[in-house]
């Protein structure tokens, strides 16, 4: 069992908004925020879900959620939640861009409306969002903090997920472009590559039926597991706090060496077993 990193009062008296935060890693990082005395504003397409979710976090903290229905995707919507927020809330200080619309299928698959859908959800949902905030930070002349959630194949690209792919690449770009832009009004933009840390809502649509059982996630990372929701919490509480406050600009990968395996080019030689190591020693010794 993995154990918070931070301090009890990291978080005091922040505010953050964390898109996607009624279930899943946005929960998880929610939850997180919580406990480090922060308040937390979710938001969701689902209602219903994210009250649910906001009286069990509660509970659980004794923190104080705010539960707001909000599509990313529709700018006006973004505003309504950023004033509501702020109204609850007296200030907004950080923005997690968790929300996120993904699933797997053969490109050529696609309609041209499935692949605006998530390239919508992602990327234009990250930007409205940083938009709608850096606008009001900027104005009122608050330090801010955005932190997004992207994904290791945002540096390499990745087949069957290639509207994904491109979106993710494009949150990724944004980062890096704000963080120099927005640096000067003290607004931080960093962002995380998770590798694999499982969550119904990922799994369901990442890998369906027995794809799950035949497509180990643990195999392909050097570590031999998965990731757990608290280590991807401890890194998102840790960048959205001040003690990271030097930090600008950077993308942090949290995958337990996954994506550099599938990189390397004799990566696969862990197949090659110590018998079969002694006679390539032979072989590769006398090559002259
Ligand atoms: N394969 C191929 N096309 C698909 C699809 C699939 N599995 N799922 C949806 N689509 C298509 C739809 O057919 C539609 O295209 P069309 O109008 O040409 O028929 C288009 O994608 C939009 O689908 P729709 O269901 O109307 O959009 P939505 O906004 O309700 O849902 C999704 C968006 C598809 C991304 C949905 O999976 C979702 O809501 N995801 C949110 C959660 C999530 O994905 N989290 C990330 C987990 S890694």
């Amino acid at each position: 069992m993995i154990q918070g990193m931070l301090r009890d009062d990291a978080l005091k008296g922040k505010t953050i908004i964390v898109t996607g935060g009624g279930t899943g890693l946005g929960k998880a990082m929610s939850t997180y925020f919580l406990t480090l005395g922060a308040n937390v504003v979710i938001t969701s397409r689902k209602l219903e879900v994210l009250t649910k979710t906001a009286a069990e976090m509660e509970s659980a903290t004794g923190g104080k959620v705010l539960a707001l229905q909000c599509d990313v995707r529709n700018y006006d919507e973004v505003e309504a939640m950023m004033n509501a927020s702020i109204a609850q809330f007296g200030q907004v200080d950080a923005l997690l861009n968790n929300a996120a619309g993904n699933f797997i299928s053969p490109t050529e698959r696609l309609s041209a409306n499935a692949f605006s859908t998530v390239i919508d959800i992602v990327l234009k949902g990250s930007v409205n969002c940083s938009l709608a905030l850096g606008k009001y930070w900027i104005a009122n002349k608050i330090s801010g903090n955005i932190l997004n959630i992207v994904t290791t194949y945002a540096f390499t690209g990745s087949a069957y997920v290639v509207p994904s792919a491109c979106a993710k690449g494009g949150v990724l770009a944004m980062t890096r472009s704000l963080a120099v832009e927005w640096g000067r009004h003290n607004i931080r933009t960093n962002a995380i590559a998770p590798g694999p840390f499982p969550t119904k809502g990922a799994w369901e649509r990442l890998l369906p039926g027995e794809m799950a059982s035949k497509f180990d996630f643990r195999n392909r990372v050097p570590l031999k597991r998965v990731g757990e929701h608290q280590e991807l919490a401890n890194l998102a509480a840790f960048l959205v706090s001040d003690f990271s406050g030097y930090i600008n600009g950077e993308v942090i990968t949290i995958d337990g060496g996954e994506w550099l395996q599938g990189a390397g080019q004799f990566s696969a030689l862990e197949m090659v077993t110590p018998e079969m190591w002694d006679g390539i020693e032979k072989m590769t010794r006398s090559a002259k």
